[in-house]
């Protein structure tokens, strides 16, 4: 091009721009509301720096926040901005789970998609898309194919959340060194407070109204977490979990991250089940899901956890072909569809946090007759879950991937359980960074070519992959039962899965594995343990209302089948279902307390689960979610006379009464007890 033309193009380019900025300069902030209205999103630009903010009811819940990006190597794509373009739709469907909390989702949202331009030389452009549901917003990044941007690395997203209250937050840390995983206590304190912190993070605002910010479609993107104010102010950053050399993203545009979401409930029986990250992620690609089994399951696990068996070889070693022929047997003369096992595989001798590449995951100790059991279990029924323990060796565990899987499936192996226990993966890369977020959907989707349900320990956090890849199950991603078997860490105390329900739980289900009997831990051949030593900190009937309160279409009976012979309580864990049409939190105080309601998919039967904190508590439950004219039983497994988490875990009191959808139930819990009911109609 001469220069005549040259200089003629950045003319008409000044004047076009000109045009737009002073179109733009006389235009209000674009907004868009949810569909009732309630709550609303606006997006501007101010001196050049794009923000969004949002409203509900009247009232601010996000302050004017920061947009963007810092690249290396590359000016910060976050000031000169203009918005050059919008455009609005708005979409209204329902769609059918193949699983989950509910059946049916409605997917009813407007949406507003902003095009922002940089008026400095590189011109980059980049769109942001907002939608706004009934229970909350996503808003995500849309960077197209261009010029100034094709080969990128993000050293970080410059998101901003600017809370509009000093409200209380219930959070884990996502700084702290060794423990760069999700299984620590909650703590409670005002947003102002906050460090560094993972999502969802729940928040309660002083006006009552409970703000959960979180992600959603996490895709070849890291892991986001939120960096805490600084200056006292109430502004939490997004902060993405970084490569070994610092950089947090890195790719070729064009780049889709992750939606950021908000979800907002104006009622702490509103906050679940979490269906807004759902519906921002896309739909079922993996086909057919009929063979995708919602089921309960026991295994050679809790053995380990009790030191009372090993993963390793030798004369303590948890899964040889006896024993899990025991645990087949069990299965099948109970109902259950799975036979979990672990330590199956030759790797686990030695330090096996440390030899993770000497694990194999098609391999068997000598002791283990993989294709015997797998033959066994189909004849009774039931499956075996292959455990695939990687230690974090995700180039070990990605070479045997297809190998392994192949082989499960050839053996009509369908479900197996990963982990990832290490503090960083793939030699020295965050377990939430973008190679570890690539990795765990390479696991899935080859899982899913394989006929395979995925249960994941010490996973990346839940954003909803689910909808698009129905064979990822569950997660742990939190303490779970585990931790009241081991030694001197103390157990959960007992609000701890009252905090759970409304944080961890609203990313997705939780291999929490509930159902423990021998609360006192005497099969450690110890004798009992104080309630000072590590031991499940509740009631046996709250282990029973666990089934009902903490969501999972793979529901674990944790125990050692011996310790739920002679057990009347044992028939409800037989009973409970594991997928639902329907969930309705009658009530719930974070740290507190829960009651839940479920109905079974595709019965007219409820299940009820409450649960309290180290404090005795009454409910009074209207039934009015049976059909009127209806007559029902319930069968109640409650707390015992004299029952109580610190001394007397154990008394339960079974009983059945006639109800209907006029029946208003007591329901009463002791300190640091539950209650568990089947509520079935009478013909
Ligand atoms: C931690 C997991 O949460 C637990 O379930 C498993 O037994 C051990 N890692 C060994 O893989």
């Amino acid at each position: 091009m001469s220069s005549r033309a040259a200089s003629l193009r950045t003319l008409a380019t000044a004047i076009l721009l000109t045009t737009i900025s002073t179109r733009i300069a006389a235009q209000s902030p674009l907004t868009v509301a949810s569909p009732d209205g309630k709550t609303e999103v606006s997006v501007g630009v101010e001196a050049g720096v794009l923000r969004y903010s949002v409203r509900h009811n009247g009232s601010n819940v996000v302050m004017p926040s920061r947009l963007g990006f810092a690249f290396k190597g590359a000016p910060p794509l976050a000031d000169s901005l203009r918005i050059v373009g919008s455009q609005r739709a708005t979409y209204d469907s329902t769609w059918t789970q193949p699983w989950g909390e509910v059946a049916r989702v409605r997917d009813h949202h407007n949406e507003l998609r902003v095009d922002v331009a940089e008026s400095k030389a590189l011109a980059r452009r980049f769109t942001v898309a907002f939608r706004v549901f009934n229970d909350g917003l996503g808003f995500r990044y849309e960077l197209p194919d261009q010029p100034a941007i094709t080969d990128y690395e993000i050293s970080d997203e410059l998101t901003e959340f600017a809370l509009a209250d000093n409200g209380s937050a219930w959070w884990i840390a996502s700084n702290r060194p060794r423990l760069d995983r999700s299984e620590q206590l909650y703590s409670e304190g005002p947003v102002s407070t906050l460090d560094s912190v993972q999502t969802p993070l729940t928040m309660k605002f002083s006006n009552g109204l409970y703000v959960v910010i979180h992600e959603a479609n996490l895709v070849d993107y890291p892991r986001m977490f939120l960096a805490g104010p600084r200056m006292e102010s109430r502004t939490l950053r997004a902060a993405l979990a970084p490569w070994a050399d610092g950089v947090k993203v890195r790719g070729h545009t064009p780049l889709v991250t992750p939606w950021r979401t908000i979800q907002l409930a104006d009622r702490v029986e509103n906050l679940q089940p979490q269906l807004l990250t759902l519906n921002l992620n896309p739909p079922n690609k993996l086909g057919d899901p009929s063979w995708i089994v919602p089921q309960k399951y026991v295994g050679i696990w809790w053995g380990m956890h009790l030191n009372t068996m090993t993963w390793s070889s030798g004369p303590k070693h948890g899964a040889t072909t006896a024993n899990t022929k025991k645990y087949v047997d069990f299965a099948a003369a109970n109902g259950f569809k799975g036979v979990l096992v672990e330590g199956w595989n030759i790797g686990w001798d030695g330090n096996w946090i440390e030899n993770k590449n000497a694990f194999t995951f098609t391999k068997a100790y000598p002791d283990y007759d993989l294709p015997g059991l797998a033959a066994y279990a189909k004849s009774k029924g039931v499956g075996l879950i292959a455990h695939n323990e990687t230690s974090g060796g995700i180039e070990n565990y990605e070479r045997q991937l297809e190998d392994a899987y192949k082989l499960y499936q050839s053996l009509g192996i369908h479900a197996i359980k990963t982990g990832y226990v290490a503090d960083t993966v793939g030699g020295g890369q965050s377990h939430y960074g973008q190679f570890a977020v690539r990795h765990h959907r390479k696991v899935i989707e080859t899982a899913a070519k394989y006929g395979i349900m995925v249960d994941a320990h010490e996973p990346i956090h839940d954003t909803g992959e689910r909808r698009t890849w129905p064979n990822m199950m569950s997660r742990e991603g939190a303490r779970g039962q585990e931790y009241n078997a081991w030694g001197a860490e103390g157990g959960n105390p007992p609000e701890h899965e009252t905090i759970l329900f409304f944080t961890r739980l609203l990313a997705g289900p939780m291999d929490f594995t509930p159902g423990i009997f021998d609360l006192l831990l005497k099969s450690t051949g110890e004798g009992a343990r104080t309630p000072e030593q590590s031991r499940p900190r509740t009631t046996l009937a709250k282990q029973l209302a666990l089934y009902v309160v903490l969501y999972s279409p793979l529901q674990m009976a944790a125990d050692l089948p011996e310790n739920y012979a002679g057990q009347p309580a044992f028939q409800f864990i037989k009973d409970v279902a594991v997928d639902w049409d329907t969930t309705r939190v009658i009530t719930g105080a974070i740290g507190d307390y829960v009651v839940v309601a479920r109905r079974q998919k595709g019965a007219p039967t409820w299940f009820l689960g409450a649960i309290t904190d180290e404090n005795p508590r009454t409910f009074t439950v209207p039934l009015d979610f049976l059909t009127p004219g209806k007559r029902y039983e319930a069968e109640v497994y409650a707390d015992g006379a004299g029952a109580n988490w610190r001394t007397n875990p154990l008394p339960v009191a079974i009983s059945r009464k006639a109800v209907t959808s006029a029946t208003k139930l007591t329901v009463a819990l002791a300190p640091g007890g539950g209650q568990a009911i089947r509520i079935r109609q009478l013909p």
